[in-house]
């Protein structure tokens, strides 16, 4: 199939750009630049960006000659800086980064383009420039700052455009996307629809005299992909085991045995291996430790089961749900940092991909693009509009500790200097959670912050107040907000993932799951336990409701006050249970869990 490549310096956004491009329905992919070469598939390649400087020796660049590409070429922001040098121009580092909305001016002799009108907004993230184009190549947009914001070499069909198309703040980026695609004149041929029968085929052909053993958490990507199995090789070779960490939601593993049996599957089995999970993740506390933990506890499940269920081990493949965000983040690129390791890309079954004993039927695709193959193969939609849930579950929602995360004296300075002018009031938690900031994994203090008694601000203050702080403050990488203010002194107690952690999380997360079933909007709710407690011992939870497409962004979700109210008051009742808190940071900067 043709198709667009995406070659990837490790930029933030580069699945932005792979997405925009499966928009225009045409096939694209993520490359790493230095194993990519361009194929007869190749119909047009795009150069994302990249926290790295073209200016520096270090700089990454491609393996091909790009003077002899004979496909369109469009480089973006380190893309468009690499392009210009590789061709002779001259890229020059400044001071101040551009960073942000800014206005430019589109030339008329721009083919890229086409059908836009000369004065838009574009967004912008950069440190160099290009300050002298090469040979050939004429300017196609300008800014007061940034002369050379896009270029081009007609003849050759390169181009290169300093500001990012691909994020939305860029109005009529798609368009540029679409342009671009034009003029490598490949049609809108992709549907993921129309995919189903290529993937059917692989799966015979991968698992050409095997069994399939599948795991099910009870989520969409596993449940499709055993859906893609059961079509491709009929339900006989299949076992779809489901594994009861003791970190499911509540009640969740009768409910996904329910799903499995309504599926037909007979050889669909429940394993409880609660006891060996928080064995495991007793007392322990980083992020990164608890999934490989759980990957590989998992494995360790799974021969466990082979070994009492078969002789010739030999005869199983594993099937994985992986989709394709779940690679990048974890690090799939040697350029994009590592932000979370996903608990299906531990070493272990890293090591069983290159025995060539894993399938992954959905590797290519994104969460929308999962739930279209879902409704295709008939699954109902309560599990294919289910709210995603991690595999790692609810351990990666108990923020675990031995105690306080204690802040320096020049931490706790900035939190009071910038408390005392805001119409906040708000203390720097000393506790830590993950985000994703630059194109790299923090793991920094949230802000916790409330209004006085009495006063209640619109959601756009309380957001803009929460990306304020968390762009002036570099201690932190998250913001949350209380609709009550914060009368009582809180403090860290020790916390760990042991049963009565779960049961009460569990207890939680399931009355906010309730009261907010019917919100289609919301994409996701995590329920994150937190090590803060009251001084009568009551334990604070954060909500975390977002809107998303497909988990590589997120907004918060502003929620109708009355029924957060509602919820608050319910999840009170039980015992215990202090403070709720919700999350009113973006992704970026933090990212959806807070682990
Ligand atoms: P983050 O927290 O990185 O999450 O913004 C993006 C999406 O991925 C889910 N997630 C995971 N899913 N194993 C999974 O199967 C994991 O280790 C894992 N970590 C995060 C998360 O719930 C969100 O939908």
């Amino acid at each position: 199939m043709k198709k667009i490549v995406i070659v990837d310096f490790g930029g933030q956004y580069t699945h932005m750009i792979a997405r925009r491009v499966r928009e225009c329905k045409v096939y694209s992919e993520i490359v790493h630049p230095e194993r990519f070469v361009p194929d007869e598939n190749t119909a047009g390649i795009i150069f994302s960006g990249s926290p790295k400087s073209v200016t520096d020796e270090s700089m990454t660049s491609v393996k091909f000659d790009i003077s002899k590409l004979n496909v369109p070429l469009l480089g973006i922001c380190y893309g468009h800086q690499l392009i210009a040098r590789l061709f002779g121009g001259k890229i020059e580092s400044h001071q101040f980064r551009e960073y942000g909305n800014v206005d430019i001016l589109l030339f008329e002799n721009a083919n890229l383009f086409k059908g836009l009108e000369e004065n838009q907004t574009v967004w912008m993230s950069h440190g160099d420039s290009v300050v002298q184009l090469p040979e050939n190549f004429e300017v196609t947009a300008s800014s007061t700052s940034t002369p050379v914001c896009a270029f081009q070499d007609i003849s050759r069909k390169i181009f290169g455009v300093q500001f990012h198309p691909e994020v939305s703040h860029t109005k009529n980026g798609q368009k540029v996307i679409e342009n671009f695609i034009s003029l490598c004149g490949i049609g809108a041929e992709w549907a993921v629809e129309n995919y189903i029968d290529t993937l059917l085929d692989s799966i015979r052909s991968e698992s050409a005299g095997k069994n399939l053993l599948i795991l099910i958490s009870g989520g969409v990507d596993s449940l499709v992909a055993l859906a893609l199995c059961a079509r491709a090789v009929g339900t006989e070779r299949i076992v779809a085991l489901h594994v009861d960490t003791g970190l499911m939601r509540y009640e969740e593993s009768k409910a996904v045995m329910t799903f499995l049996h309504e599926l037909g599957l007979a050889n669909a089995q429940l394993i409880d291996a609660s006891d060996k999970f928080l064995g495991k993740l007793k007392e322990v506390t980083e992020p990164e430790e608890k999934r490989k933990i759980i990957g590989a506890a998992f494995v360790e499940t799974m021969h466990e089961f082979l070994a009492s269920h078969s002789s010739e081990l030999t005869k199983w493949m594993l099937v994985q749900g992986t989709i394709y965000p779940d690679t990048i983040e974890s690090g799939g690129t040697e350029f994009a940092g590592a932000i979370k390791t996903h608990h299906n890309r531990v070493p272990e079954i890293e090591q069983m991909i290159a025995e060539g004993s894993v399938i992954e039927p959905l590797k290519e695709f994104y969460k929308d693009e999962v739930r279209l193959l879902g409704r295709q193969l008939g699954l109902p939609h309560e599990l294919v509009d289910r709210r995603p849930f991690p595999g790692p579950g609810l351990a990666i929602r108990i923020l675990a500790t031995e105690g306080a995360d204690k802040l320096s004296p020049e931490e706790t300075m900035q939190a009071y200097m910038f408390s005392k002018q805001k119409e906040f009031e708000s203390i720097i938690l000393p506790i830590k959670s993950v985000g994703v900031q630059g194109d790299d994994r923090t793991y920094r203090h949230p802000l916790l912050v409330w209004q006085e008694s009495g006063t209640r601000f619109q959601w756009s203050k309380i957001k803009s107040f929460a990306s304020l702080a968390v762009n002036l403050q570099s201690t932190i990488n998250r913001v949350i907000w209380s609709l009550y203010p914060v009368t009582e002194t809180l403090s860290v107690r020790p916390l760990f993932i042991d049963k009565r952690s779960v049961e009460l999380l569990q207890l939680v997360d399931n009355i906010v799951a309730e009261k907010t079933a019917d919100i289609a909007d919301i994409w996701q709710l995590p329920v994150v336990s937190l090590p803060i407690f009251t001084p009568d011992g009551k334990q604070c939870f954060v909500l975390r409701p977002i809107v998303s497409a497909d988990a590589m962004t997120a907004d918060v979700y502003e929620m109708d006050f009355a029924l957060l109210e509602e919820i608050i008051t319910e999840v009170q009742k039980i015992e215990g249970v202090g403070y709720i808190f919700y999350d009113v940071t973006t992704k970026p900067p933090a990212t959806i869990e807070w682990e």
